[in-house]
């Protein structure tokens, strides 16, 4: 097993994933819980990078004993810092700051580099330099701005990269990843996700015990997976929940059908729909929709948890990438949206929280899913937010309104699926404009709602760009939603990217 000592970086759960898709098994340890005895239990170690300096007085830091036992170790920019400031190197502040795509030289013939050009392309991402390297250890390449780039001691098995060879811009990240497992810390490619469920359904069983879980369900793919885990682990102790709020697709009641059948399980359906709609009327501004939303959410489901006796934990289908966006939303950076899945309910109900994905990326969680025997209509669904299709429509929400972008929405879906082109972007919806057009339609004058189509490629929703759809197919959609469905009678396409704008309209 590896063990990678975080430091903070906002990379360590990327170098995770990496060492996880090389087959091998990961442990992430903060550095101040490494100590002789858990250092035992690893094979090689990895450094993480960290927002932190080693200009501050109380910078994270390791023992020397710990790095002087022989077992191979990469340290990864504050990583490789640290071990030239502890062996005796020279750290500074540079003058010139890196950041972003460089170009490093290797001048040294090395096991982390083999296979790899002399020229290559790296991420770099730091402001203080190795500017010399301590006793023992060897410069292996340098940027293109002649700073230090990677060091080494064959003799200790110690390796340093000023870049991040866990981001997808460093073109052979992963190269050097197998370098330093397979060839240099020999370890074995013997872990797959077969063994992530393994491993945790054990995990699930020993921390819930005798106890019983609750958790909201809404046929999307995170929590499917997640309930579907935890049903293997402790079979019926697990009370599944589906708020219908209404302003969900019927697509979405259908997915919950499925998988009561597939999982073998009761699900306890609220529906709800009147008291959302109810709340929703009148309001236009977006964060008080969400807000209306995540409120009375937590109400009926929190009526409902307190109902059934016994119930020790609260379960949720948070993935990594959810994680980071309430991490930022914790440390004072702009918030965007309120987030309807994040927050909220675990405070209110003080049960302890499960979240046996945390530390999963999308992809993995689908490939989970596939393992667990889910069907491809849910685990292949597109994303759908928790506020639902409330965030679609711009302006009042009521039920007139959500029929017109229910109807309109089938259409599309439909029309990707027979060109075959649903499961290859990430998400696809209309979005209800506040708006009317005058249109013409058998001669005669209408004026009626206008249709935006969302249709974005994207790896993790963090970062998006529109489609490039064939026409055919847009003018298929477009066609079909305006004869078809009843109050439209124009539809435009969304060319808008994220960043600057956000997949969702609200
Ligand atoms: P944005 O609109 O922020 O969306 O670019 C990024 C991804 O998150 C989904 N999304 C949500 N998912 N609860 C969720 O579970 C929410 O409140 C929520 N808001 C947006 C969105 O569909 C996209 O995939």
């Amino acid at each position: 097993m590896i063990g990678i000592v975080d430091f903070g970086s906002q990379y360590t759960q990327l170098i995770a994933r990496r060492i996880r898709e090389l087959g091998v098994k990961s442990e992430i340890i903060p550095y101040f819980a490494l100590n002789t005895e858990k250092i035992k239990n690893y094979d090689a170690l990895i450094l993480s990078g960290s927002p932190a300096s080693l200009s501050e007085k109380d910078f994270p830091r390791m023992d020397k004993k710990l790095l002087n036992l022989k077992i191979p170790i990469l340290g990864i920019c504050y990583g490789m810092q640290l071990i030239s400031k502890i062996f005796g190197g020279k750290v500074e502040k540079g003058n010139i700051r890196e950041y972003g795509e460089e170009n490093i030289r290797i001048v040294k013939k090395t096991p982390l580099f083999d296979g790899i050009p002399q020229k290559n392309k790296v991420w770099m991402s730091h402001f203080e330099k190795v500017s010399s390297p301590p006793k023992g250890f060897k410069i292996t390449s340098f940027s293109s701005n002649n700073l230090i780039a990677s060091i080494e001691n064959e003799k200790k098995k110690i390796y340093g990269v000023q870049f991040h060879p866990e981001v997808h811009h460093t073109d052979y990240g992963t190269k050097i990843f197998k370098n330093f497992l397979f060839k240099i810390a020999k370890v074995k490619r013997d872990w797959n996700l077969g063994k992530f469920i393994e491993e945790k359904i054990s995990e699930i069983k020993k921390e819930v015990g005798d106890g019983k879980v609750i958790m909201a369900i809404s046929g999307g793919v995170d929590s499917s997976v997640t309930l579907a885990l935890i049903k293997k682990a402790i079979g019926n102790r697990i009370y599944p929940v589906f708020v219908n709020t209404g302003l969900v697709r019927d697509k979405d009641i259908e997915k919950i059908k499925i998988l009561k059948n597939c999982i073998g399980i009761r699900i306890k359906v609220i529906n709800a729909k009147k008291i959302f709609l109810k709340k929703l009327k009148g309001i236009i501004d977006p964060e008080r929709k969400r807000k209306i939303i995540g409120r009375e959410f937590i109400n009926v489901f929190t009526n409902y948890a307190q109902n059934i006796k016994g119930i020790t934990h609260l379960a949720q289908g948070t993935l990594y990438p959810d994680v980071i966006e309430s991490a930022k939303i914790g440390s004072g950076s702009s918030k965007i949206k309120t987030h309807h899945n994040v927050g909220g309910l675990p405070e209110k109900l003080k049960f302890k929280l499960l979240e046996p994905l945390k530390f999963l990326f999308k992809d993995e969680v689908r490939i989970v899913g596939k393992k667990l025997s889910l069907p491809d209509e849910i685990i292949l669904d597109h994303p759908f937010p928790g506020p639902g299709l409330a965030v679609r429509i711009i302006g009042e929400v009521n039920e007139k309104r959500l029929n017109i972008l229910k109807r309109a929405d089938r259409i599309i879906e439909e029309e990707l699926k027979n060109e075959k082109i649903y499961y290859k972007v990430w998400q696809a919806f209309g979005i209800l404009l506040p708006v009317k057009t005058v249109g013409v339609m058998g001669d005669k004058r209408t004026y009626e709602n206008v249709i935006a189509l969302r249709i974005v490629n994207s790896l993790d929703g963090m970062t998006a760009n529109f489609s490039k759809i064939p026409w055919k197919t847009l003018n298929n959609i477009s066609k079909r939603i305006v004869n078809e469905v009843n109050g439209v009678n124009r539809v435009v396409y969304d060319l808008t990217n994220k960043p600057p704008g956000t997949i969702e309209w609200e």
